[in-house]
């Protein structure tokens, strides 16, 4: 568990399923944070949580994230870690809308940062970013991430294809 200010990072419990699966079955966050369009039924979201709650894969890494009431308000991942080249990618969604814009996004980060860096001890956290997510991009430059490239043309949605940013955040070792 990683504690903040005003939010908590805490391992995934079964219950979440619940909030979750209208944040992955919101469009608009699917479009932001480039998620797949098809829906998401009760059924795959369990099985999801099963899988997840039952694993010890190394590579990957799931927090729900939570207010200071324990009411979850979203989740971050760090994924595709290697130990090798010591780096990942980081994936965050704060999916109540009212939850956005209090300062939870960049204190999430903050905390998977430090975890990531200090912790598991890699040196990069990588993440892409649509051009249209003004708010992601905000928020990770206001974070330290760096552009390290972007790709033209990348993501489809809604009649038009995307340029996708790739960023960086290096720890101090760099
Ligand atoms: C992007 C997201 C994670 C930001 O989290 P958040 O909790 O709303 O952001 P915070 O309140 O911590 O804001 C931190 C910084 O992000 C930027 N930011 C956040 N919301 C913004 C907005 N609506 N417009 C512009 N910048 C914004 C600002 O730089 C802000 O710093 P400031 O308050 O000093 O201006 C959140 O809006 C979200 O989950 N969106 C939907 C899914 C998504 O886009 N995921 C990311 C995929 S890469």
């Amino acid at each position: 568990m990683l504690k903040g200010e005003k939010i908590v990072l805490r391992p995934l419990k079964e219950s979440d399923w619940s909030k979750t699966i209208s944040w992955r079955n919101d469009l608009m966050i699917k479009k932001l944070a480039m998620m797949h369009p098809f829906p998401i039924t009760e059924m795959v979201e369990k099985q999801w949580y099963e899988k997840m709650l039952a694993s010890t894969d190394p590579g990957v890494v799931y927090f729900t994230i939570t207010d200071n009431e324990d009411q979850p308000v979203g989740f971050i991942s760090l994924t595709r870690i290697s130990y090798t080249h010591r780096n990942c990618y980081l994936g965050i969604v704060i999916g109540e809308p009212e939850a956005r814009g209090r300062g939870y996004g960049y204190e999430a980060v903050t905390l998977i940062s430090d975890y990531a860096f200090n912790k598991l001890n890699l040196r990069k956290i990588t993440v892409e970013v649509v051009e249209i997510n003004k708010s992601a991009l905000a928020l990770y430059e206001k974070l330290g991430f760096i552009e390290e490239g972007r790709m033209k043309k990348q993501f489809y949605s809604d009649g038009a294809f995307l340029d996708v940013f790739i960023m960086s955040l290096s720890g101090t070792e760099g």
